[in-house]
């Protein structure tokens, strides 16, 4: 999840207006930034490391990129490694096309051995770099700038907003597709951004483009096209957030904002990876890798949440799994087997307690895998293969989108592992493409906000759920005592019955994971009948399959999907629960006491 700003029509103040802009984007990536500014010529300055490294080394360099029509960007790397080389805007082979992308381009390397093959040499390894290359050979073959963009633009495949500079042209050129692009209406001034604080300061007037338009920004103003070059009449909207509200793009908390970027996470994290045609997964990343007799996962909190849910899935695709607390592997280890393969469950890829469980896993000589969120994190490097979520930069403490990334990943991983043949894998591929909007649904829809306020002053909360739902729960009460700072607690919904059950009353709701028609979901309404015996008011978290909404106080729905997708529209209900809740109450949402993003401590 990189930040794109672009600016025309700012004379002398562009470099400004481009730094400004890309330090209120810097939430979207920060491990490297660049600008192109642009006349006759252009002039590019990137660098890897924060925004105030590429400040540093252009106030040091004394060479001030020059011009009025620039571009900038902050990355979050998804190809290559945070370099030099491999920080945005990319340029052809004679600096004067310069583009900017946030995306995946999926079939960037067909495109690119092409090129190669045609004699054009790469600078970097990432997959945007093709874009300026096409570009440049479509103006070759004698296409206007214009022309020569869309062309180029036709021919990637992925998720990208993009933009680019043609020296001599006085433009910038733009597109998106799965990726957000925002155009801001200035006086006398036109800018671009992946998101509206880019351009805050100097503009409320802002133009949404839609999938599959293009803009074209010049100093006579702009204009939006279809992808068959149609001109579209966009409406301007004026954006009336508050300075508070402005870095979290309008919403009140990151972990709001972060909530409702999921469909985005998980369109990044599937992007390329989904093979519809076959009706199978494709990770790239797991090529090297043999299939192993044994899995162990190590994680912590959250993660750990999503490693249970990893065992799961191995286990459905008949491979034996477990999973452990970090904390507790890194000082007794269990048995490792031959082909034993360790997995680290980590976003930051910085946790201690994780690293240290992976090496001792390393050290017993179990080849050891990452799967994280952050390229080039220490669990990535040390580890033996990496296999990385896409989720882009998360603040609020508590995640959330990086969970839900994490899911997604560790089904492509299971599904990776084994061989995918017939209707079951050509199922899960369905359900995993359809995830995305099935989640933008459950975010639109969802009633969470009036069912807390029913249980604002409870004794306490449960959680349950069976099978795959039972991390849920697990991660459902994890999420509501972090930013609530309620006593909350998951079980596996047939454990309650074993002790638990003392506690429940009339005074405890309980919020139950049901879904599907199958066994678990029949026996999770078994206890689900237990806990309304007690009094208990019952909040069914369901896709409506299984009929619990006849024992339910309230029902919150998500659709019907496949097994291995449900838990993640399901959380994304128990999310919004604990939000609510904790903003009802009044708490320190994003940052919660106590706790930090990054424990890097053992
Ligand atoms: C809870 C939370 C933590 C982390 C845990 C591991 O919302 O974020 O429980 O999941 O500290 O962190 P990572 O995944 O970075 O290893």
């Amino acid at each position: 999840m990189c930040g794109i700003i672009g600016a025309v029509g700012c004379g002398d103040a562009t470099l400004e207006v481009i730094l400004e802009g890309l330090a209120t984007l810097e939430y979207r990536g920060y491990d490297s930034a660049g600008v192109a500014l642009g006349g006759a010529s252009l002039d590019v300055e990137k660098q890897s490391g924060e925004l105030d490294v590429l400040r540093d080394s252009i106030s040091a360099g004394g060479s001030v990129p020059d011009g009025s029509i620039g571009l900038g960007h902050t990355r979050w790397s998804t190809h290559g490694p945070p370099t030099d080389a491999n920080a945005h805007p990319h340029t052809d082979e004679s600096g004067d096309v310069a583009v900017v992308h946030n995306g995946i381009i999926e079939n960037y390397q067909t495109l690119r051995d092409g090129l190669q093959d045609d004699g054009v040499s790469f600078a970097s390894e990432t997959d945007t770099e093709v874009v300026p290359h096409l570009i440049a050979r479509g103006l070759a073959d004698g296409l206007a700038p214009e022309a020569a963009f869309r062309d180029a633009v036709d021919r990637i495949e992925g998720s990208y907003a993009i933009a680019a500079v043609i020296a001599g042209t006085e433009r910038v050129f733009a597109a998106r597709h799965d990726s957000p692009l925002v155009l801001g209406i200035g006086e006398g001034a036109t800018y671009l951004g992946s998101d509206v604080p880019a351009f805050l300061e100097h503009t409320r007037d802002v133009v949404y483009l839609d999938d599959d338009e293009f803009a074209v920004l010049s100093l006579d103003g702009w204009r939006v096209t279809d992808a068959a070059g149609e001109v579209v009449k966009k409406e301007v909207t004026t954006v009336n957030w508050s300075a508070e509200q402005t870095g979290k793009s309008g919403y009140a908390h990151f972990m709001l904002k972060e909530i409702h970027e999921q469909p985005t996470a998980l369109r990044q994290g599937l992007s390329g990876r989904l093979d519809e045609l076959a009706g199978q997964v494709t990770v790239d990343e797991l090529d090297g890798l043999e299939t192993p007799t044994t899995v162990q996962f190590v994680a912590c909190g959250t993660s750990y949440h999503a490693a249970m849910f990893g065992v799961e899935t191995l286990r459905t695709a008949g491979i034996p799994a477990q999973t452990f607390l970090a904390s507790e592997y890194a000082t007794g280890p269990p048995p490792i087997g031959n082909e034993t393969l360790v997995v680290g469950v980590t976003q930051s890829g910085e946790t201690a307690d994780t690293l240290s469980a992976l090496r001792e896993a390393s050290a017993r000589g179990a080849e050891t895998l990452a799967l994280t969120n952050v390229v080039d994190s220490t669990a990535a490097r040390e580890c033996d293969h990496v296999l990385y979520i896409r989720s882009g930069p998360e603040i609020g403490v508590a995640a959330t989108k990086t969970f839900s990334s994490q899911l997604v990943a560790l089904t492509l991983f299971s599904a990776a592992l084994v061989d995918q043949r017939g209707e079951e894998s050509r199922e899960r591929v369905a359900a995993l493409r359809a995830l995305p909007s099935d989640l933008q649904y459950v975010l639109d829809e969802s009633r969470t906000a009036d069912v807390v306020d029913a249980y604002l002053d409870s004794a306490a909360y449960f959680f349950i759920g069976r099978g795959p739902n039972y991390p849920v729960a697990l991660e459902g009460a994890l999420k509501f005592k972090e930013i609530t700072y309620e006593h909350a607690e998951g079980f596996a919904a047939g454990e309650l019955k074993h002790g638990t059950l003392a506690l429940v009353t009339g005074e405890t709701p309980v919020f139950a994971v049901v879904t599907g028609d199958d066994e678990r979901a029949r026996k999770t309404i078994g206890n689900v009948k237990e806990v309304e015996a007690r009094d208990a008011p019952v909040i069914a978290v369901t896709d409506g399959v299984a009929g619990v909404e006849q024992y339910a106080d309230h029902v919150l729905e998500i659709p019907n999907t496949h097994p291995q997708t449900a838990p993640v529209l399901a959380n994304a209900q128990l999310q919004l629960v604990a939000y609510h809740m904790a903003n009802r109450l009044g708490r320190s949402i994003d940052k919660p006491r106590n706790l930090a993003k990054s424990v890097t401590v053992e």
